[in-house]
């Protein structure tokens, strides 16, 4: 299944107390965005902080393919010699975006608008999600697509050499379709708008205008409406790319469930539609505070200090905040089952389609970990078994899925008996360093390949 090279299994083991410091890498929406605007941007574009994982790496190589010039500095800094918004050459190959619905979904919008044609593939995971959500909008623009039954990659996308803005209601909480329409946009004439009823993360449309395209997001009675003026010149930036939260959502979690533990997690993000996990777990009843609360970028950010937290307790999870947490319920349903009653967890049917079907993928392990778990298809339910209450002693499967990986190990470092993933070579797509820190914080992760 595996396209990373052979499965790398890892054992956590109840660890002692997590302690120190925990600098987790760069955002990685903020890091794709970076390099594909960089590269619709006229002139030299410079990125700090970028998340150098496999994902983003991918989406770096794509961009090269379309004909920018994208290079790492040996201080780290990458540099973006952006091309225009219509200035995309076709591709000699095909466009291998690796295991990131974020790079292919994006990318097939910013090319769409374009007279070239482009074939995408990528590993087994994202094989088999869907691309319906993307072909559709952009079909509109007047781009064709062609890809295996049920609108799955490899697929060509043609794109439309005379396309026309486009009025689009985003049929699920995406902000990978609001992007793609949006990318889509940009060499569109005219106005192109996109409504969302739930508000996802906005960092495309936060970027935009900072590179200088002219976008407005309004707020009403249908949901939230953003427009695009089509045709800007983007102009180049400076970007400092901040922590991302999704990635710090390993580390807090960690030292909620694990005795003893205490840990900072500096600099982080919290955009409003990125930080529901926070907010979701301080009404659990962690002992989560914001340190240091500060305004930079335009963002809110803050350092995290989490500490220990023995009596957690259930919440349902009001299903409204689900697109500002999409990516946390994995490691948030860790955290249930090491509290004490019910986590309800309504409105989370996204969760079927990423890297794994995520419901399925915790469901099946914690219950090998002695959980008990209730779902449908739209619901996730987490029986806690409180602090230190879950037996472990079981293997989980990581299905090519970064966060489930990352979750497992998390479970492993507070559960009675060690927890192993069969493979946590995923893990290297958003979080490269994610075993080195979590080891130098105090935790147990043994890998299995080297016994
Ligand atoms: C992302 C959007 C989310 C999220 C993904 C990153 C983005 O996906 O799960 O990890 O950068 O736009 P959806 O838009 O499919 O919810």
């Amino acid at each position: 299944m595996s396209s990373h090279g052979p499965a790398a299994p890892m054992t956590a083991h109840r660890a002692g107390p997590l302690t120190g410091t925990a600098h987790v890498p760069g955002d990685k929406s903020i890091s794709h965005r970076s390099l594909i605007l960089g590269a619709m941007a006229v002139g030299e574009t410079r990125v700090t902080g970028l998340l150098e994982g496999q994902d983003v790496l991918d989406t770096a190589k794509a961009m090269r393919a379309f004909g920018a010039e994208v290079a790492r500095d040996a201080d780290g800094i990458w540099r973006v010699h952006g091309v225009g918004v219509s200035g995309f050459s076709e591709p000699e190959d095909v466009i291998d975006c690796g295991n990131s619905g974020t790079g292919v979904r994006l990318i097939m919008g910013c090319m769409a608008t374009t007279p070239i044609s482009a074939t995408f593939t990528g590993d087994a995971s994202l094989r088999s999600r869907p691309m319906g959500r993307i072909t559709d909008p952009i079909a509109l623009f007047g781009a064709r697509s062609y890809g295996r039954k049920g609108g799955r990659l490899p697929m060509t996308i043609v794109g439309a050499a005379t396309p026309v803005p486009v009025r689009y209601a985003t049929p699920m909480p995406s902000a990978q379709v609001k992007s793609a329409v949006l990318l889509a946009g940009l060499n569109a004439p005219g106005q192109t708008v996109v409504i969302e009823k739930e508000a996802t993360r906005d960092h495309s449309e936060r970027m935009l205008a900072g590179f200088g395209a002219v976008v407005t997001t309004e707020d009403t009675d249908e949901g939230r409406v953003i427009t695009l003026t089509g045709q800007p010149e983007l102009k180049p930036q400076t970007i400092v790319v901040p922590r991302d939260p999704s990635s710090a959502a390993f580390p807090v979690c960690a030292a909620l469930i694990t005795e003893g533990s205490d840990v900072l997690i500096p600099n982080i993000g919290l955009n409003p539609t990125r930080a529901g996990l926070f907010a979701t777990l301080r009404e659990m009843g962690a002992d989560l505070t914001y340190e240091n609360e500060r305004t930079e970028g335009g963002e809110p950010v803050a350092d995290l200090r989490a500490r220990f937290s023995d009596s957690m307790q259930g919440i349902e999870v009001p299903p409204e905040r689900a697109p500002s947490m999409i990516d946390e319920y994995p490691i948030l349903s860790v955290v249930a089952a090491l509290s004490t009653g019910k986590t309800v967890m309504r409105g989370v049917k996204e969760l079927r389609v990423k890297e794994s079907d995520r419901i399925d993928a915790m469901a099946r392990g914690l219950e090998a970990c002695g959980v008990t778990i209730e779902e449908d298809e739209d619901t996730f339910i987490v029986h806690g078994m409180g602090a230190g209450g879950v037996p472990g002693d079981a293997t989980a499967a990581a299905r090519l899925d970064h966060r489930i990986a990352m979750s497992f190990l998390c479970l492993g470092m507070a559960a009675q008996k060690p927890v192993t993933v069969d493979d946590a070579g995923p893990i290297a797509t958003s979080f490269p360093i994610f075993v080195p820190l979590m080891r130098e914080l105090g935790a147990r992760l043994e890998d299995e390949a080297a016994r």
